[in-house]
C-alpha cells in the first residue's frame, strides 16, 4: 500500500495508470518509502509518475486529487477488457511492469483500439462518480438539464453522476499526450495518433451516452406518489458490452490525401465518433511472438463442444489439445429456508478440461 494524494491506495493502481497506453517504464516508481511526501499539495506525486507526458504533468499538479481516480478508472477498464475477451485468443492479459498490455499495443489493431476506448471509458466513469461522491474539489453533483420527456410531477435533481465533467476532464487528460506530439501530417505516427484520439473519444462517448435517468419512489407506504430522478452512470459491464460490439464492427482506416483518416472500404457507412477504428490488421495471436507481443494460446483452456472462438478448434489454431480431469467445486442441493436464506452443500465433481497444445 502507498499513500497517493491523500488516499490510501494500492501502488499498482498508479503503475497501471502511468503505463497505460504507452510503452513507458514505470520502474522509477519505486516502492514508496516516505508516504508523507504524497500528501495532497506536495509536488512530488506528479514528478514521481514517470509515465506522464508534459501536459499531463501540468494537469496532475492542478488536479492532484483526481489522480487516484484516473488510476482506478484505468484499472476498471482493464478488468472489463479481460472479462470481455476471456474467451478469445487475445485475452487482454497484462504482461509486465513496463507496459500494461505489452508490445501488442505497437500494432494499430482492433485490439489496441478496444484497450484505448475501454481505458478512456474507465476514466470518465471513475471521475464522474467521484464528483458525485464529493471526492473532488473541482466538481460536484451533475447539473444536467431536466430531460424533456420526464413526467411533469417527477422531481429532477437528486445528486447525479457528473458525466459531463468526467467526459471533459478525461478528454483533457487522456488526449493530452496525443495532442502534444508534433508528428508530420501523413506520417505513420500521425496516423496512429488520429486512431488513438478517435478510440479514446469512442470510449468516452460510450459512458456519456449510456448514462441514464434513475429514479426513486417516495410517498406513503411505497405509493410512489412522488419520484426523484437524477442522472446515473450505466453499469460498467454494459459499457464493456457496448464497446465489444463496437470492436466487432470496427472500421479499417488508412491515411487519406489530406492527412486525415479515411475508410479503406468506402461501401460501408463512415464511422461516427462513437465507433472504433483501426489501421493495422491483427496478428492471429496463435503463437508466442516476441516481436508482436502475442502470448500465444498454448496452455489456454478451450471448450471442446463450442464452435465459437472459445472452441478448441479456433482457440488452439488447429494444433490440437490435451485433455485433463480436474475436480470442480460447486454449490449444490440448495434448499430455501423460511425465512429467508438458502443453504447449500458443496459438491465436487470430476470434469473434463481441454487445454491447447
Ligand atoms: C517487474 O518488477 C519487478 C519488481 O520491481 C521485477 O523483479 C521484475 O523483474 C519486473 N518484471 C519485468 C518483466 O520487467
Ligand atoms: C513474429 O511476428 C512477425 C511479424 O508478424 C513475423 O515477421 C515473425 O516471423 C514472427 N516470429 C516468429 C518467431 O514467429
Ligand atoms: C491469457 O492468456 C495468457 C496466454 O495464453 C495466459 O497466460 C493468461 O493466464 C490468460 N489470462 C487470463 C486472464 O485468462
Ligand atoms: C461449451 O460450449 C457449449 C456450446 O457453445 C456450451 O453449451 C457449454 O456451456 C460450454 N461449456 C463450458 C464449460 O463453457
Amino acid at each position: 500500500m502507498c499513500f497517493i494524494a491523500g488516499v490510501w491506495s494500492s501502488c499498482a493502481i498508479m503503475q497501471v495508470y502511468c503505463s497505460l497506453h504507452h510503452l513507458i517504464s514505470c520502474s522509477s516508481l519505486t516502492p514508496i518509502q516516505r508516504p508523507e511526501m504524497y500528501i495532497i499539495g506536495a509536488q512530488p506525486l506528479c514528478s514521481q509518475l514517470s509515465g506522464l507526458s508534459q501536459g499531463q504533468r501540468k494537469l496532475c499538479q492542478l488536479y492532484q486529487d483526481h489522480m487516484v481516480y484516473i488510476g482506478d478508472g484505468a484499472k476498471t477498464g482493464i478488468k472489463e477488457c479481460q472479462y470481455q475477451f476471456r474467451q478469445r485468443r487475445w485475452n487482454c492479459s497484462t504482461v509486465d511492469n513496463t507496459s500494461v498490455f505489452g508490445r501488442v499495443m505497437q500494432i494499430g489493431s482492433r485490439e489496441t483500439a478496444f484497450t484505448y476506448a475501454i481505458s478512456a471509458a474507465g476514466v470518465v466513469n471513475a471521475i464522474s462518480r467521484a464528483c458525485r461522491e464529493g471526492e473532488l474539489s473541482t466538481c460536484g453533483c451533475s447539473r444536467a438539464a431536466r430531460p424533456r420527456d420526464l413526467p411533469r410531477d417527477w422531481l429532477w435533481g437528486g445528486c447525479g453522476d457528473n458525466v459531463h465533467y468526467g467526459y471533459r476532464f478525461a478528454r483533457e487528460f487522456v488526449d493530452a499526450r496525443e495532442r502534444e506530439k508534433n508528428y508530420p501530417r501523413g506520417s505513420s505516427e500521425h496516423t496512429r495518433m488520429l486512431m488513438n484520439l478517435q478510440n479514446n473519444e469512442a470510449g468516452r462517448q460510450a459512458v456519456y451516452n449510456l448514462a441514464n435517468v434513475a429514479c426513486k419512489c417516495h410517498g406513503v407506504s411505497g405509493s410512489c406518489s412522488l419520484k426523484t430522478c437524477w442522472l446515473q452512470l450505466a453499469d460498467f459491464r454494459r459499457v464493456g458490452e457496448f464497446l465489444k460490439e463496437k470492436y466487432d464492427s470496427a472500421a479499417a482506416m488508412r491515411i487519406g490525401r489530406k492527412g486525415k483518416l479515411e475508410q479503406v472500404d468506402k461501401r460501408f457507412n463512415a464511422p461516427t465518433p462513437e465507433d472504433l477504428v483501426y489501421i493495422d490488421p491483427s496478428p492471429d495471436y496463435c503463437l508466442r511472438n516476441e516481436t508482436t507481443g502475442s502470448l500465444g494460446t498454448q496452455g489456454r483452456l478451450c471448450n471442446k463442444t463450442s464452435e465459437g472462438m472459445d472452441g478448441c478448434e479456433l482457440m488452439c489454431c488447429g494444433r490440437g489439445y490435451d485433455q485433463f480431469k480436474t475436480y470442480k467445486h460447486e454449490r449444490c442441493h440448495c434448499k430455501f429456508h423460511w425465512c429467508c436464506y438458502v443453504k447449500c452443500k458443496r459438491c465436487t465433481t470430476l470434469v473434463d478440461q481441454f487445454v491447447c497444445k
